[in-house]
């Protein structure tokens, strides 16, 4: 029997048709970046293992549970990278991007796919797409609300509406130390009835718990001590700030005192920007999240120097994209389809879209020896705004049939033309009359 392929779990064909909503999205999300003046970055889709367990956090899902990782041929541990942050955060340390020959904050995007071992559903994937950003270099909250208010722009720019910023902040080391403490003291007594995971979690990192998908878990920790009520002073000037310039912005947003976020590294402020779709299940979908991670750049061995940025799920927001009917615009609509009439028509056929092509326009011809009916039909099918026709009689004269399908107007042009200045036959046949 024949063996059958299929696509590993977890995984997506993304096919004409939908790319041309991921390109829109790219595009779009590359002319914003411009605007906000942050730059492209590209790093390995594979790290060493320690570049993620040592940043994401050793109780975190991602590292336990979550990571493609394996040794290769020469026994190094690698790892498919889970999240883009890591990556960058390597690479700014290695390419020493920390010294004063860079403007600071060092402002980078990126876009790409991301590996993560979890269950399959609804926008959510084992390869998933992020386009992410990062801003190395300042500790202003001011920052952090140049961040969000790109993301929010570009999540408004692509067509999504119904969205909700949800803020919090994890303050600084000091806040939170105290604040595991109280989390500890209070989880400590509902020990036996904590999940196994929230048990191994308790101790080693009790901010973990208040995360967990388990009910009963969800139940327990509805009680808990709220984390705002032991920010230091450092850290609540931190948190009005930026609360303060949103605010300036207009930019809305609820305080959930309970976020955290399923990564260790973060630190002040921590932020999803959530969707309301039916089409990604019941109530709000995070489809942008990040925040500040100060201490990053220290722990991949660069120096004391702050970061914040955000990532945001490609998979859900096209398909709340689709669930809103955002309107994609085809970029690449069909200028000329060449009507070959007769087999000898062949290799003029061929010349004829190859120097329309190059004078900048797009072209198609039939390669399957249809009757001219059919070419036509095909022509009217993928919306061309001309055809251009040519059988034996016009192969003799050297001349080929202009026609423009809106109009239907219909002119005889000298094939010597069209290889000269295609654009300008286009350009002075139709307005002469
Ligand atoms: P994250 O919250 O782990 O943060 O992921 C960001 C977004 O990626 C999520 O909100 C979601 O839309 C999407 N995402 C995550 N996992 C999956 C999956 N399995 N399938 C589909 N989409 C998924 C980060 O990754 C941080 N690096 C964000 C960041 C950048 N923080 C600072 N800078």
């Amino acid at each position: 029997m024949l063996m059958r392929y299929q696509r590993p779990k977890g995984t997506a064909d993304i096919l004409p048709g939908d790319s041309q909503t991921w390109q829109f999205v790219e595009a779009t999300a590359r002319q914003l970046f411009a605007n906000y003046r942050f730059e492209e970055i590209r790093t390995p889709m594979f790290e060493n293992f320690e570049v993620f367990s040592r940043t994401s956090g050793d109780t975190s899902d991602i590292v336990t549970k979550e990571m493609y990782d394996f040794k290769d041929k020469g026994d190094r541990h690698l790892s498919l990278r889970p999240e883009g942050t890591a990556g960058v955060v390597r690479a700014f340390v290695e390419n020493k991007l920390y010294g004063p020959e860079t403007q600071k904050p060092y402002k980078v995007y990126y876009m790409g796919p991301m590996f993560r071992y979890e269950r399959p559903q609804s926008g959510r994937q084992r390869q998933f797409h992020q386009i992410g950003v990062e801003a190395f270099g300042s500790d202003a909250p001011e920052l952090d609300v140049e961040v969000i208010a790109l993301g929010m722009n570009l999540l408004s720019k692509l067509g999504l509406t119904h969205l909700r910023l949800a803020l919090n902040t994890l303050g600084d080391k000091e806040t939170r130390d105290n604040y595991r403490q109280a989390l500890i003291d209070f989880l400590e007594p509902h020990f036996d009835e904590l999940s196994d995971d929230s048990k191994v979690r308790l101790h080693k990192n009790p901010l973990r718990v208040l995360d967990s998908k388990d009910k009963h878990d969800q139940e327990i920790v509805v009680d808990a001590p709220s984390i705002l009520d032991f920010l230091t002073p450092d850290a609540t000037a931190h948190f009005d700030r930026v609360k303060a310039s949103l605010d300036a912005l207009g930019i809305a947003y609820d305080v959930d005192a309970t976020m955290v976020r399923g990564l260790d590294y973060y630190n002040h402020t921590i932020f999803e920007i959530m969707a309301d779709s039916p089409a990604l299940g019941e109530g709000y979908t995070t489809v942008l999240a990040g925040g500040r991670y100060n201490g990053l750049v220290e722990e991949l061995g660069g120096p004391d120097m702050p970061g914040v940025g955000f990532g945001l799920g490609v998979e859900r927001l096209v398909l709340l994209m689709q669930a809103e009917k955002v309107a994609i615009p085809n970029d690449h609509p069909l200028d000329v389809y060449v009507v070959g009439i007769g087999d000898d028509t062949s290799l003029e056929t061929l010349k004829l879209v190859q120097a329309i092509r190059q004078a900048g326009l797009t072209a198609d011809r039939d390669y399957l020896s249809r009757k001219p009916k059919a070419q036509f039909k095909t022509a009217n099918r993928l919306n061309a705004a001309y055809t251009l026709t040519i059988g034996d009689q016009e192969l003799a004269n050297q001349t080929a049939n202009l026609k423009s399908m809106a109009t239907g107007e219909e002119v005889s042009v000298p094939l010597a033309d069209i290889y000269q200045d295609f654009q300008n036959v286009v350009a002075t046949q139709f307005t002469a009359k």
